[in-house]
């Protein structure tokens, strides 16, 4: 690609990297490229941050024509700048858009934006253990036009942030979960297993209705039995039930985790039996009965590792590991960021140069 940069002439101040946050500071540039059936995909560009001209017909805005991607940068201990599994990232992007009738760049091209962008934005590239540069990616359809059938024009825009922990504090402190038995995520057939904007939109109001309960997150339940479990707030389930990993399996209804396939791979190398097969809350509850559930977290881009500390079953609580932070979720974080940091061997070739 042939990508045209146009920088700012005064870059903005940098926030203190103790004081990032998630998603709060935004970088200088982003990247834009564009998308019409005549012309294919054309005018890749990095240019200054700022709002993008749109219609107020667009797709996006009335049928909700959006996915997005999260991705991060590192800036490793020897000061390289790599991208972690920026291919599985663009891939999972190739392959969700057909869903929402979405054309996409081809994923090679998606990284070499990711690339791109993150040169540019170099100095924006935290230090700190814990930080790093979350990139998201957005596709959007941009055509203004209000008959219901999939837009004609899209933008594929990347934005960058500089982020410390996603829960503020400690990157590991347990969060407590209420199960959501009403609500669904995503129903099988829905567009569960796409980065879709829409499968966020369907989360909040039990998001807000579990914070307001006095819990950080909800675990989703299945759309058909509302007895399977599925993920917990925006991350893949993981469950250590005796000596298996346990996590459900992936469905049109459940997101393909970046993070989610790299604890399966690290996991099995460690040595532990991976089960990536349906477990039903019952199982769940029998299983802390008898002491055999000994940790559950979450796994996700953005906070890597979540250790759960309790489940809610409608105020009754399981309390998991006496609430504390297991010792595989812990080593599991442990291994990843340092792959990511350049201090753990990246033997899978995960880290890409940007
Ligand atoms: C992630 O864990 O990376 C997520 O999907 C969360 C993101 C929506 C902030």
């Amino acid at each position: 690609m042939d990508i045209q940069v146009t920088k700012v002439a005064t870059p903005k101040p940098r926030p203190p990297e103790a004081e990032l946050g998630f998603g709060r500071f935004f970088t200088d540039h982003l990247f834009v490229m564009d998308y019409t059936t005549e012309k294919g995909w054309h005018a890749p560009r990095i240019q200054p941050y700022g709002p993008l001209g749109i219609d107020p017909a667009a797709g996006v805005l009335h049928y909700g024509q959006a996915m997005f991607e999260g991705s991060k940068a590192f800036r490793g201990v020897d000061g390289a700048l790599r991208l972690f599994r920026p291919q599985a990232h663009a891939q999972r992007m190739v392959s969700g858009a057909p869903r929402l009738c979405m054309p996409t760049p081809t994923a090679e091209q998606m990284v070499e934006a990711c690339r791109a962008l993150v040169r540019v934005e170099a100095d924006w590239v935290p230090k700190a253990e814990g930080t790093a540069l979350y990139l998201r990616p957005t596709l959007i359809a941009t055509e203004a036009f209000l008959g219901v059938r999939p837009a004609n024009a899209y933008t594929y825009f990347i934005i960058a942030t500089p982020v410390g922990s996603y829960y503020g504090g400690s990157a590991l402190k347990p969060v407590r979960i209420w199960v959501e038995t009403v609500e669904v995520r995503a129903p099988r057939g829905g567009l569960g297993a796409a980065k879709a904007g829409a499968n966020y939109a369907a989360s909040l109001h039990a998001a807000v209705k579990a914070k307001k309960a006095g819990y950080d997150q909800v675990l989703w339940l299945d759309g058909q039995t509302h007895e399977l479990v599925e993920e917990v707030g925006t991350m893949n389930l993981f469950v250590l039930l005796g000596d298996t990993l346990v996590t459900p399996p992936l469905s049109d209804s459940i997101l393909a985790g970046v993070t989610r396939d790299s604890v399966i791979t690290l996991a099995r190398e460690k040595g532990l039996t991976v089960e990536e097969r349906v477990l039903s809350v019952k199982e769940l509850r029998a299983a802390h009965a008898r002491g055999a559930l000994r940790e559950v977290f979450g796994t996700g881009t953005a906070a890597v590792i979540s250790p759960v500390g309790e489940l809610s079953f409608a105020g009754e609580p399981l309390v998991v590991n006496g609430g504390a932070p297991g010792p595989l979720g812990l080593e599991l974080y442990a291994t990843i960021s340092g792959i990511q940091r350049g201090t753990v061997k990246d033997t899978h070739g995960w880290l890409v140069d940007a």
